[in-house]
């Protein structure tokens, strides 16, 4: 891949930032950059289309209306599903306790019924599910992780089992990288009757993702981390399953019919979007959809393993530095958490941007996570496609001086 003319389609890229040095984003698990024709696909919405969706009788309503839906549509293309089945909302986090809350009106659990989570999820991921237990007097149960990072399966059969009600897991973690077997947990979720809710924050920037291969009910994910803009995400449901959910907010355009007393609803995916949308983050997610199609996800793939490979190797090469997750490349992603011997987190962080170097320290929203491996936090770097092997070798140098500056021998 190209990176130099990568970045060019980054605006921000054109910055400096520290003591006039080049940005070197390493944080995009955090948030993505994003391409001029994300900000230019928004700044024409506003320009030229803007009206409320699925209310007005104008041509500004019919064109913000024909752009929304395109967009959905794209974004399903993209998943592979029906665009009905695709629901916008402000974040994969909404998505997560949405799909909570409609559950808990749906499903029938009892004190001997279980919610599966894994130790590996971000918070999003799990306090949802946490509330959801507690609401319906059900268990919530975890799957383990081993030493190197990944979900120990010599214990799914004791975890995963007629009583699990819904198995909700993360493609690929935020702090270790790790990606999980979604088929296999899938399969044999379905086999005992469970739903399968996937987290795909991670994973959907960087793979390709086909929800019918998968065969999973729900998946996740936000816009910001794709390339697109802040305020916008996904949730992605069977439609079967969907149709006999309740919405999980209620209001304006989501209704079928309105008494004083009670109400119905549209049909999916209006019953889950009450209220005007965002049309404009709709409008610039799939902008970021065109771009990645554009650029390919497959070869996006190739290139962020390569990378994580090179980073890896070089990391792996110094002393005092411990890496966090798998060490092979196998059913691994572009996430490397890290720490130097002696040194904080954060003290780290501090020293890298210095270097113009973007990380993220701390616990990374997986606070159970960081306490399996009995720490209280990292330091992570995370790629992108507009990073290259430049960003690794600045990385190392940067630790290097991280090393020497706290007196560390590197
Ligand atoms: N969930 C995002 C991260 O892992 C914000 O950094």
């Amino acid at each position: 891949m190209n990176v130099e003319a990568i970045r060019r389609d980054f605006p921000i890229f054109q910055r400096t930032v520290r003591n006039g040095s080049r940005l070197i984003y390493l944080d995009s698990g955090a948030t993505a950059q994003k391409p001029r024709s994300v900000i230019g696909a928004e700044e024409t919405f506003y320009f030229n289309h803007n009206a409320a969706v699925h209310r007005g009788a104008h041509l500004l309503a019919e064109e913000a209306e024909a752009s929304y839906e395109s967009s959905r549509s794209n974004i399903a293309t993209f998943l592979n599903a029906d665009p009905e089945e695709v629901i916008f909302t402000k974040s994969a986090t909404e998505s997560l306790n949405g799909i909570a809350y409609s559950l808990s009106n749906s499903l029938r659990m009892s004190k001997s019924d279980e919610i599966l989570v894994t130790e590996m999820e971000h918070h999003a991921n799990l306090i949802p599910w946490q509330q959801l237990a507690k609401r319906m007097g059900a268990v919530l149960r975890y799957v383990p992780i081993t030493s190197e990072g990944r979900l120990d399966l010599s214990q799914l059969d004791s975890l995963l089992t007629e009583r699990t009600k819904v198995f909700a897991f993360t493609h690929q973690s935020n702090v270790l990288g790790t990606i999980n077997p979604v088929k296999e947990l899938t399969r044999k979720a379905h086999a005992l009757g469970s739903l399968v809710i996937l987290d795909a924050c991670q994973s959907l920037p960087h793979m390709p993702i086909d929800v019918q291969k998968l065969d999973i009910d729900f998946l996740a994910f936000s816009g910001h981390k794709v390339l697109g803009p802040t305020g916008i995400g996904v949730l992605w449901g069977r439609k079967s399953i969907l149709d006999n959910l309740e919405p999980f907010i209620f209001g304006g355009s989501m209704i079928e019919s309105v008494t004083m007393e009670s109400a119905t609803w549209a049909p999916t995916p209006r019953r889950f979007e009450a209220g005007v949308p965002n049309m404009a983050g709709a409008v610039g997610l799939s902008a970021a959809i065109d771009y990645l199609n554009g650029v390919d996800m497959s070869r996006l793939g190739e290139h962020l393993d390569s990378l994580t490979s090179y980073a890896l190797e070089r990391l792996g090469e110094m002393d005092g530095v411990t890496v966090y997750g798998p060490q092979s490349m196998e059913d691994r992603g572009a996430t490397i958490s890290f720490a130097l011997d002696g040194i904080h987190p954060h003290d780290v962080g501090q020293v890298l941007d210095q270097h113009g170097i973007a990380v993220r320290t701390g616990h990374h929203c997986a606070w159970p996570l960081m306490k399996r491996f009995g720490i209280a936090g990292t330091v992570r770097a995370s790629l992108y496609l507009y990073n290259g092997s430049d960003d690794i070798d600045a990385l190392v140098e940067a630790i290097r001086g991280a090393q020497s500056f706290f007196s560390v021998k590197s």
